[in-house]
């Protein structure tokens, strides 16, 4: 049989760095675990414009519907502003989305121990949390029709539209519920059925796919709104939080903010199965390019890393090896390495993105 094959699509700004650091993982795999993988690379965002005019040429389209899984480090920055929006590197990403069907997008925010001081919110708050916000990916108003400027009397007029089909929401409920009962069995749905007839709908279908297939999963629903207040007041009241694509993007920005560090978070954007049972699936961390820091070997490359640890539990079904990759994570920070958007405490000096490569490296040969 062959190896699993994985694509690699480092994109823009901080990209390349921290994707370098998980090429060595990977390699890691094929050398001490008998797992190897056939990787092979190409451009997404600028890089791909710069070299293509386009943020995603239809080749690598192509490729990355054929491969076991898509692994992304991030798409933009200022040079690429000012291009027209057809053409934005982010437009890219949402391609990838959208033609792969990636519906059900998985965001962990987890606090790690040795971390919960750099919580804006107090300790005892953030300890030991361990949520799942599952936002919906591929629909509601980041692609609804009609959409776009128009001309209106003598203004112009910008519309987007929340669009929800019952059969979308279903599935990404079940993609929900089926964590749940591998985690804490508890999901809470958020929209805004208040205001929204989106929202409504939402609500009604979550519901009906509790009701009629996962009763045992304990439900609870929530405006958006108060989700994000709750989020913020006792955010371990959380297991799983199912949302649609918008405020899931509002919503898992913050609760990765209260893990105290946007450069530790992964996430799996997950479609329906292949002929080989393997879902479609695109892995990226949450951290954007950060352009202000690219090429200066800063950046942290945790969240890439661990993006890669869910394509190993979620695309290849190898939990336990995933898990010796997070844990291997977990014992670098214990030991105090830390990439510089990690410092506060006093006397250390941070590793760079190699460094913190080679430590989680080292840290997987203690593993064995
Ligand atoms: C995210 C990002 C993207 C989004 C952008 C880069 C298009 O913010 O993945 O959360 O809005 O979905
Ligand atoms: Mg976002």
């Amino acid at each position: 049989m062959s190896n699993p094959s994985i694509l690699i699509l480092p994109g823009d700004g901080i990209g390349p760095e921290v994707m370098a650091e998980v090429r060595k993982i990977i390699s890691w795999y094929g050398d001490n675990r008998d797992l190897a993988f056939d990787v092979s690379e190409d451009l997404v965002g600028g890089a791909a414009y710069d070299a293509h005019g386009t943020p995603l040429h239809d080749d690598t389209m192509a490729k990355a519907q054929e491969v076991d899984a898509v692994l992304l480090g991030a798409v933009g920055g200022p040079k690429y502003d000012n291009l027209d929006f057809s053409v934005k590197p982010e437009r890219g990403l949402l391609r990838l989305r959208k033609e792969m069907d990636l519906f059900a997008n998985l965001r962990p925010a987890q606090c790690f121990d040795a971390l919960a001081d750099f919580s804006s919110l107090k300790k005892d708050v953030v300890a030991g949390l361990d949520i799942m916000i599952v936002r919906e990916l591929t629909s509601g108003i980041y692609f609804g029709e009609p959409r776009g400027i128009f001309e209106e009397g003598n203004e112009r007029v910008g519309i987007n539209t929340q669009r929800y089909t019952e059969s979308e929401i279903e599935r990404v409920a079940r993609s929900a519920f089926e964590l749940a009962r591998r985690r804490g069995n508890k999901v809470c749905s958020m929209e805004k059925a208040n205001v929204m007839e989106s929202g409504i709908l939402w609500r009604e279908v979550v519901q009906k796919v509790h009701d009629e297939e996962y009763a045992d999963v304990e439900l609870s629903h929530m405006y958006a709104d108060a989700g994000a207040m709750q989020l913020c007041r006792w955010p371990k009241q959380f297991d799983v939080i199912v949302t649609d694509n918008l405020f899931g993007d509002l919503l898992s920005d913050a609760a990765a903010m209260l893990t105290g560090s946007l450069g530790m978070l992964p996430s799996a954007s997950l479609g329906a199965p292949m002929a080989n049972g393997r879902p479609k699936a695109l892995y990226e961390p949450v951290h954007g390019s950060a352009p202000d820091i690219a090429g200066e070997g800063k950046a942290n490359p945790i969240a890439c890393a661990l993006s890669f640890a869910m394509a190993l539990r979620y695309s290849f079904d190898q939990g336990a090896e995933a898990d010796r990759l997070e844990q291997a994570v977990e014992k670098v920070l214990a030991d105090g390495v830390r990439t510089a958007d990690l410092l506060g405490e006093e006397g250390v000096t941070p590793v760079s993105t190699s460094e913190m490569g080679d430590a989680i490296i080292a840290a997987l040969n203690e593993s064995l």
